[in-house]
């Protein structure tokens, strides 16, 4: 009696990690296809969530955009502050899941010797060394530079703005990388000084036990007291792209990401929360907010 009835539990077990299994395979394929529907056309993703007039003077707020004018000051003041905690000469950096953007790391060229951006998609990587040859139809971020260079910085000559440029084109490599992989970027030979991730891991894992499993993964990467620096999107559990609604798997706040963080043992240096004005929340996002997040190993 005793047996069968452990039989069936057995069976049952089985039976529902099998249709656990199936339902990883069948969220895991979704979420590939939704991301090439979102990113593979790096174009129409920098035009709708990197919109640079955003950091114009009295610009309004565009609905959607990833972009506003306390992303660069956030870079600007972690670079400002931590850059002599580290050798200069010598330091990597590492972006995962970089997109075909690159404005995370216009603070920090200064301060490193390698910058590595890696992503999934091929169409990002070569959008990254469109921009790196100077092809013609790469995408405008002297915008971005200005803006770090000029007012963040206060160079106010326009060759520091190119010089800048031409730097972070001599440190820049492009790799592919997957963050759900057991090694997430098998070029880079770890550990690196600082790693650095902006708006993927929220939105790139099928469940909060893989995001959890893929923090892990990046704290491993990092040098004993090196950085983590991300931004998120926070109680975010709708967001269109173009005419399309789609919805997240789980949804962080604040307080959330700090716990997660700080159970695999980093030490929060900031956690900032900048809310999504009503005027534009509920159009593209319900997202409260955004998170910018430094920690350290
Ligand atoms: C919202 S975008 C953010 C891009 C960029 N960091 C930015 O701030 O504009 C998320 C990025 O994660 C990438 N991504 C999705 N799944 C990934 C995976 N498994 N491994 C690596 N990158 C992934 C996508 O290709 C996309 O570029």
């Amino acid at each position: 009696m005793l047996s069968g009835c452990f039989k069936i539990r057995i069976l049952a077990r089985n039976g529902i990690g099998r249709s656990l299994n199936i339902f990883r395979l069948f969220s895991s394929a979704r979420s590939r296809d939704i991301m090439e529907e979102r990113y593979n056309d790096t174009r129409r993703y920098l035009d709708f969530y990197c919109p640079l007039t955003v950091l114009e003077e009295n610009a309004p707020m565009v609905a959607g955009s990833l972009i506003s004018p306390q992303t660069p000051q956030y870079f600007h003041n972690f670079y400002q502050q931590y850059h002599k905690e580290w050798d200069n000469s010598t330091a990597l950096l590492l972006e995962v899941g970089g997109g075909p953007s690159i404005y995370t790391y216009v603070s920090a060229v200064p301060y490193v010797a390698k910058i590595y951006h890696a992503d999934y998609l091929k169409a990002n990587l070569n959008e990254v060394s469109m921009w790196i040859n100077k092809d013609p139809d790469a995408f405008d971020w002297s915008p971005y530079f200005k803006y770090v260079i000029q007012k963040l910085e206060s160079k106010t000559s326009f060759d520091d703005v190119l010089e800048r440029e031409d730097k972070l084109r001599g440190l820049l490599h492009v790799l592919p990388c997957d963050i759900k992989a057991d090694v997430i970027v098998p070029a880079v030979k770890v550990p690196v000084d600082i790693l650095g991730s902006s708006f993927c891991f929220g939105s790139c894992f099928d469940s909060l036990e893989d995001y959890k499993i893929g923090l892990k993964k990046v704290y491993d990467m990092i040098t004993p007291n090196g950085f983590f620096v991300s931004q998120t999107t926070l109680e975010l559990t709708w967001y269109r792209f173009e005419d399309k609604r789609y919805h997240t798997s789980f949804s962080l706040s604040l307080e959330d990401v700090e716990q997660y963080y700080k159970e695999i043992g980093f030490d929060i240096l900031h956690a900032d929360f900048w809310t999504n004005p009503m005027e534009v929340r509920n159009i593209m996002s319900d997202a409260g907010g955004f998170g910018f997040i430094v920690a350290r190993k």
